[in-house]
């Protein structure tokens, strides 16, 4: 499945291919658009409650032009890391660059102009429902100044980008999910920014709905160069879109890297636990509740292996020759990720745990990530 394609039909942005893929290394200072070097964020005491520390350590860069997924559970540190580059909050330690500026170090008029060239869009659209779509979409304009005639060929403009040109007159309360989120992302792109940054903004949305925002905001990355961060506490959200992602969790970064390579190689037990979402547990209900912890010696071994590009191709083969023995394939699952084909399969060995080891240090040394569930008859 290509989850690039587009769902909807014709249009000057509709139809999406996946952008060129950028390099996993660490930007050089001139071609980041976003920099954090040695950022830590805790919220002082505040009546009676402690002290938070929502990030610590925090280093990293996104590339000019890219689309970047920062990935995390609840409380991770997330919306706090957002914060820090739009200039809401400053940092406690160290230092936020956006577009080769400290904007750490910028108050009043000189972040308020700095703030236009970084657009936001939010979970639940925050727009104000005293005003038409039009009105939402004019009131950055508004507030830098612009004149009703350049207002209002802009926001006709904008409408045409975000393909709602027949809501202009439409107050939010008659318009779905996916249309506010059209309208808080036509606001957002209003003055032109540079960097959008999107905080859960398809998590209030139904899954088809969030694929078609997410192809939305492919298309203005691609066709506008506009740097996307894409905030999810959602794996499929951050797979769909983006080709590098930073994983956070406690205020940590615990990966950071290339889409396919955390999906194939993820490091950290919070990534494990983002991938499986995404992969489902590929173990069949039938299968799994069969599963038992402890080895015999007419069962099965129940392994899982991660797969990703060619390198698992044949691999049922190559164990059955390798070892002498029949693989039983009990489950497989391949999807594409990042424009790499990434999936799991899952093999029963057969001798309890006579051979299993062996087959798993065969798996290692060919760079294949595999664990073993456990046994089945
Ligand atoms: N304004 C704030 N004042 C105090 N603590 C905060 C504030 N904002 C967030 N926190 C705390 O910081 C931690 C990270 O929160 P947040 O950045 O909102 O994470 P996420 O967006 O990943 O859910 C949490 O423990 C949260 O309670
Ligand atoms: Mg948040």
């Amino acid at each position: 499945m290509n989850v690039h394609q587009s769902l909807t039909a014709s249009g000057p942005l509709k139809s999406f291919s996946p952008p060129d893929s950028v390099p996993a290394k660490v930007p050089a200072k001139a071609d980041a658009m976003v920099r954090f070097e040695g950022v830590e964020k805790t919220y002082p005491a505040y009546r009676g409650k402690p002290s938070v520390r929502a990030l610590q350590n925090i280093d990293f860069a996104i590339p000019r032009g890219s689309i970047t997924g920062v990935i995390g559970r609840s409380g991770a540190g997330k919306s706090s890391l957002v914060r820090l580059i739009n200039g809401l909050e400053k940092p406690t330690i160290g230092r936020v660059e956006v577009d080769g500026r400290d904007i750490s170090a910028l108050s009043g008029r000189d972040l308020r102009l700095a703030q236009r060239s970084i657009g936001m869009i939010f979970q639940h659209f925050n727009l104000l429902s005293s005003r038409t779509a039009a009105a939402n979409i004019a009131l950055p304009l508004e507030i830098a100044g612009w004149s009703k005639t350049d207002i209002a060929v802009r926001v006709a403009e904008l409408l045409d980008l975000v393909d709602i040109a027949d809501k202009h007159d439409r107050y939010p309360s008659e318009l779905s999910g996916g249309q506010k989120q059209r309208i808080g992302i036509a606001r957002a792109l209003a003055t032109r920014p540079s960097v959008l940054l999107s905080d859960e903004a398809t998590s209030a949305l139904d899954p088809q709905t969030t694929r078609s925002i997410l192809d939305l905001l492919a298309n203005i990355n691609r066709e506008l160069g506009v740097t996307i961060v894409l905030i999810t506490h959602e794996m499929s959200v951050a797979r769909q879109l983006a080709k590098e992602v930073i994983v956070i969790d406690g205020g940590d970064i615990v990966e950071n890297g290339h889409v396919a390579d955390i999906f194939t190689h993820p490091q950290h037990p919070i990534t494990q636990t983002f991938l499986a979402e995404v992969l489902g547990d590929a173990v069949p209900v039938s299968l799994a509740s069969r599963l038992q912890q402890n080895p015999f010696p007419a069962g099965q071994a129940v392994i899982r292996i991660l797969v990703r590009g060619d390198a698992g191709d044949a691999i049922v083969a190559r164990l059955a020759r390798e070892f002498s023995i029949d693989v039983a394939l009990l489950s497989a699952r391949i999807d594409e990720i990042g424009g790499q084909r990434v999936g799991s399969l899952t093999i029963g060995i057969p001798g309890g745990d006579a051979i299993a080891p062996q087959v798993l240090s065969y798996l290692s040394q060919h760079q294949l990530s595999a664990e073993r569930l456990g046994y089945v008859a």
